[in-house]
């Protein structure tokens, strides 16, 4: 077993684990945050995105002797007490997702898109994206609230919807 103590969503957390859980492992199982989906569990589908250290990552290709120390944002942190964060108010009003499963590695994934670059264009949101497999949605939906969500960031009008 090794012990581990990392940030997670703000908050010090230490678990003691064998050395080859993965960090997906280790927030599911052991932190009961279960909002980082487990799909593939190769590296594949992005189902596991989660924020190390400003960086979006695939959880499931992560060993807990490489985050020690280390800062972790999941889904779970993305909301304060009172307020959805903009990415998901914009995901749920725009409908941008069916079963929801790809849901919280996208929103991850554009959660550090935006920190990095507040203004993207769809050929941005695309590549940063460019991990994260849904088999419902066209992403189009998802596009529009991750524009959406850069408006309000930045202070700004939220354009009307151009997709059906
Ligand atoms: S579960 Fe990690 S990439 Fe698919
Ligand atoms: S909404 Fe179902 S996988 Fe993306």
């Amino acid at each position: 077993m090794v012990n581990v103590t990392l940030k997670v969503n703000g908050e010090t957390r230490s678990a003691s684990v064998p050395p080859e859980t993965t960090l997906l492992r280790l927030l599911r199982d052991q932190f009961n945050l279960t909002g980082a989906k487990l799909g593939c569990d190769v590296g594949d589908c992005g189902a596991c995105t989660v924020i190390v250290d400003s960086k979006p990552v695939n959880s499931c290709l992560m060993l807990v002797g490489q985050v020690e120390g280390r800062e972790v944002l999941t889904i779970e942190g993305l909301a304060n007490a009172d307020h959805l964060h903009p990415l998901q108010k914009l995901f749920e009003h725009f409908g941008s997702l069916q079963c929801g499963f790809c849901g919280p590695g996208v929103i991850i994934s554009a959660k550090a898109l935006l920190d990095e670059n507040p203004d993207p264009s769809t050929e941005e949101i695309r590549d940063a994206l460019g991990g994260n497999l849904c088999r419902c949605t066209g992403y189009t939906k998802m596009i529009e609230a991750i524009k959406g969500a850069s408006c309000i960031l930045r202070g700004e009008e939220v354009p009307a919807v151009k997709s059906a």
